[in-house]
């Protein structure tokens, strides 16, 4: 099976696009799915590149043990080449991102795509609490690309016997 590269991208690559990073390789471990999906992801604005991601989307991905290393960078014209799926956290940033994609603007997507589009909470100017409630919103997403990518979990085998 071909690997599926999915790309994150916000607008300071510090809040909304790490927490999906966060869960979606959180996800790919817990149902061992490393050999057909790959995740990164990037900002349009170059604000904070080389930054670690906001303290308050570390603390709630360590409270989910969704917590990895990041340095925040700005997307590249080679993305838009290397990655199948470019999830984009907000319109603002879809419409910069079809702006640089050239011939692969049918990769970008907005993130909130299954729930029909609208918006995720965006964190940054809140506290501890609107970062939890981006975690929530996002990872009832990532749940529900992943369905569209691979397909639903499949039964624990050991569910339901006595
Ligand atoms: P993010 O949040 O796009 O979710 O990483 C933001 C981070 C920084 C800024 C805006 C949003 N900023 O304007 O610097």
């Amino acid at each position: 099976m071909k690997k599926t590269r999915v790309l994150f991208v916000c607008l300071g690559n510090i809040c909304r696009s790490p927490i999906a990073e966060g869960i979606f390789r959180k996800r790919v471990t817990e149902r061992g799915l490393g050999e057909v999906l790959t995740a990164d992801s990037a900002a349009t604005g170059p604000w904070h590149a080389g930054e670690p991601m906001d303290p308050r989307a570390a603390e709630v991905l360590r409270r989910h043990g969704a917590y990895f290393e990041h340095t925040a960078r700005p997307i590249t014209p080679e993305d838009f080449e290397q990655f199948d799926l470019i999830l984009a956290a907000d319109r603002e940033v879809e419409r910069d991102l079809l702006r640089l994609a050239g011939r692969h603007r049918g990769k970008v997507h907005l993130l909130t795509e299954p729930w029909g589009g609208g918006e995720i909470t965006d964190p940054w100017e809140g506290d501890l609490a609107a970062c939890e409630e981006t975690y929530i919103q996002i990872e009832d997403l990532i749940d529900r690309w992943l369905e569209r990518i691979v397909g639903e979990p499949e039964d624990d085998p050991q569910a339901g016997r006595a």
